[in-house]
């Protein structure tokens, strides 16, 4: 099993390209199996496990996929789907294969997909998607540890969420585009994957209005086809590397970002005492200073994002004063806390809050990963700490980051793989 070593103190400085979003790739390659004729080319795409499981679950379902991992450019042509049934494997490795729900039930009439169940930071339910699916229309029943969705013709509705859902409004988005009428998604999460992911369905030839607020309106239409895009930046790629970069006080430039995806967390990273200066593609932070410390509600966006709180955290270990994180999105997503004790932090968690007093230094120490987001957290809690941090499971990493070691070694780390016996 590969882990990372780290030793730690040296600034971050330089600048970095983000690849395509994770979050909005996945859904993208899933929104492929909508595509009857032609071959969907998405570009940027990152070279990571994630991106790899969903490939190898399109391919159950019979399509082509060619992934061109030096150039990051993804292939897919559904034209000849076989299948519509995502199986236990694949999706126990990976909830976002539950995206492939909504097309194949679009296209097919059926969809046959494993339930995805809980993981390390939560339960985290797919309610919200099946009361969706039916709202459409669909006849929707639990089969053996399977969902089973089955619907002649999908026909347009309203679907209110009881909270905004980011897969769920994607899911439901792909299904409602092929159906007969009119669907409105009310209470849509908001999140910017989700309006990418529109752009991209809209090019293919369907009509979805709204993506990216919270009223999302979809005109169902007859046939889609494939189409090429370049999915927007990863605003969580993006925010590792800054929040990298005021721990360890340097000064980074992430390119292939759009500031205004990154809104509320610049504001955090300014009220730090970074230096935020932003272009339309690119944002860049400076940090000359101890950071002071902030407090943090995670929120459905344009909220502070949960998948940047374990970084933020790591950061405000060695600020100057008290911060409160408040988690109100994942239940158990603090699981990093103990292991940035390890390294010397002062964080105590009381439910759902975590209160963070900062200390002046970390100290090394073998740490563990318990998912993507908790991995980098970890990592930069390793740039900051004196002397050598291991970091293992990186396979939790590897789900969502394409050679972070690397990148960040770029940027002037000193950090590398190495693999246990
Ligand atoms: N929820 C329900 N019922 C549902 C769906 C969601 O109760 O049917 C709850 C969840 O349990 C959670 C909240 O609603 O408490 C929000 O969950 P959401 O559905 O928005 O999460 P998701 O769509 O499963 C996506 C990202 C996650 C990210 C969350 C929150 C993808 C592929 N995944 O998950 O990304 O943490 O939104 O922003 O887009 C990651 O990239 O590391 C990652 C975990």
């Amino acid at each position: 099993m590969d882990y990372f070593e780290i030793e730690g103190g040296v600034p971050l400085e330089g600048e970095i390209r983000v690849f395509s979003a994770k979050n909005s790739v996945l859904p993208m390659m899933s929104a492929s199996l909508l595509a009857e004729e032609g071959t969907t080319v998405l570009r940027n795409v990152p070279d990571i496990a994630d991106v790899r499981t969903m490939a190898e679950v399109l391919q159950r379902l019979g399509a082509e996929v060619k992934f061109d991992r030096r150039k990051n450019i993804m292939h897919i042509n559904a034209e000849n789907l076989t299948s519509y049934e995502a199986p236990y494997d694949l999706v126990s490795r990976m909830r976002a294969s539950f995206l492939v729900m909504g097309p194949l039930l679009a296209r097919f009439g059926i969809a046959r997909v494993s339930q995805p169940g809980g993981c390390a930071i939560g339960a985290r339910p797919i309610d919200q998607h099946i009361k969706g699916f039916i709202r459409l229309g669909a006849e929707v029943s639990e089969e053996s540890g399977y969902t089973v969705a089955r619907a002649k013709k999908l026909v347009g509705n309203t679907v209110v969420f009881d909270r905004p859902t980011h897969t769920g409004t994607e899911n439901i988005m792909m299904s409602a585009v092929l159906a007969r009428g009119r669907t409105v998604i009310v209470n849509a999460a908001q999140d910017p994957e989700i309006a990418d992911l529109a752009r991209m369905l809209n090019r293919m030839g369907a009509k979805i209005r709204g993506a990216g607020t919270s009223v999302i309106t979809i005109d169902g239409v007859e046939k889609l086809r494939a189409t090429s895009h370049t999915p927007i930046g990863d605003r969580l790629e993006a925010g590792t590397y800054l929040f990298g970069a005021i721990a360890t006080r340097g000064k980074v430039r992430v390119k292939n970002i759009k500031p205004e995806t990154l809104r509320t967390v610049l504001c955090k990273m300014m009220d730090m005492g970074a230096a935020v200066s932003t272009g339309r593609n690119f944002v860049q932070v400076e940090m000359t200073r101890r950071p002071r410390a902030v407090d943090i509600i995670t929120d459905p966006f344009p909220g502070f994002p949960t998948d940047l709180q374990p970084m933020i955290m790591a950061t405000l270990t060695i600020a100057e004063g008290t911060s409160v994180i408040w988690e109100r999105i994942f239940e158990n997503r603090f699981i990093h806390v103990m292991e940035l004790q390890r390294l010397g932090a002062n964080i105590t968690i009381s439910g759902d809050r975590a209160t963070i007093v900062g200390v002046e230094h970390l100290d090394g120490a073998t740490v563990m990963a318990s998912d993507i987001r908790a991995g980098a957290g970890l990592v930069i809690a390793g740039l900051v700490a004196r002397g050598k941090t291991v970091v293992k499971r990186v396979y939790h990493i590897d789900r969502g980051y394409q050679n972070l070691e690397e990148r960040l070694a770029q940027l002037g780390a000193r950090i590398r793989r190495l693999t246990e016996d």
